[in-house]
């Protein structure tokens, strides 16, 4: 928020408890983890969904997995969609706005990927600007409360891109004994990022434990993160709950298949945290 002169402004989004005013500074927010698997997408979906229809926030969910699950997990079939972001990263004039498709969420948008994303780090190879293409493409956008990024599972080029082009990073984590690893891993290339790129704006937001099963092992790990990422690590632990599972697999939102569910209270539980965590 920007200051007590809003009170005298007559917002156009105003919404208890964490309000989207019209001149809010827009946030970008990236679900990474370059190990496989960690729910990225199934947080990044659902989170962005949740802002939009419970916060009435305007947001563009962007897409950076060549699987094009995000997109999936909207019900778009994918695979025959353009333009993509692919188009968007490797054709110099087609602004990223052309390409942005409404999903059946209400204020959600997506930037659509699909397979032809995995040929975008030889496309541009030679191109000294590669690692900024989606930040530079994403410079024009306006008019959104909210950019979500899903990421792939890896730290190549569409990985790099994504972290130019966000603020704030959140990590979801497995509770498995290579947790720590991937972590180690992340922060590694965050701090490469603000170095080498002078971003100096990008930071690890929250940590977040999931698919949690209540095991010795899991207890331990959770404690090791609390450690090392004081403050940040999430309050809220995704466990497991197959309705989150089964949304995804009918292209819903857990808001829309199974909104009473366990599953959907998690969800919601740390769509509120992120929505707080600024
Ligand atoms: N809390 C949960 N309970 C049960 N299943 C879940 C839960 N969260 C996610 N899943 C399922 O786990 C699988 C992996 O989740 P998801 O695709 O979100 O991970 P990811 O990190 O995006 O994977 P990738 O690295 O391949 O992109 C999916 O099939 C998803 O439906
Ligand atoms: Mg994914």
């Amino acid at each position: 928020m920007q200051g007590f002169n809003h009170r005298y402004r007559v917002p156009q989004r105003l919404v208890k408890w964490g309000k989207v005013y019209q001149d809010d500074p827009m946030r970008s927010i990236a679900f990474i983890n370059e190990k496989g698997g960690t729910c990225k997408t199934t947080l990044s979906v659902n989170v962005a969904a949740w802002f939009a229809t419970q916060k009435k926030a305007r947001v563009l969910l962007v897409d950076m997995d060549p699987q094009g699950q995000a997109g999936k997990s909207l019900g778009f079939y994918v695979r025959d969609m353009s333009p993509t972001v692919y188009d968007v990263l490797t054709d110099a004039d087609l602004p990223a706005t052309a390409a942005i498709h409404e999903s059946k969420v209400p204020g959600l948008d997506v930037l659509i990927s699909n397979k032809s994303l995995g040929d975008f780090p030889l496309d541009v190879a030679s191109h000294r600007d590669r690692e900024r293409k989606l930040a530079d493409k994403l410079a024009d956008v306006s008019g959104y409360d909210f950019i979500v990024f899903d990421s792939p599972p890896s730290m190549g080029l569409p990985t790099i891109n994504i972290m130019l082009a966000a603020t704030e990073i959140v990590v979801p984590v497995n509770l498995t004994y290579f947790a720590l690893d991937g972590c180690a891993e992340i922060v590694e290339s965050v701090d490469r990022v603000r170095r080498e790129f002078g971003k100096t704006d990008l930071k690890i937001s929250l940590v977040v434990p999931t698919l949690y099963r209540p095991t010795r092992l899991a207890n331990e790990i959770h404690a090791k993160l609390k450690t090392h990422f004081p403050g940040r690590l999430a309050r809220t632990v995704i466990g497991y709950n197959v309705k989150i599972d089964e949304a995804q697999s009918h292209g819903k939102t857990i808001w829309d298949y199974a909104s009473w569910s366990r599953g959907a209270h998690m969800l919601e539980s740390l769509a509120k945290e992120i929505w707080r965590a600024k």
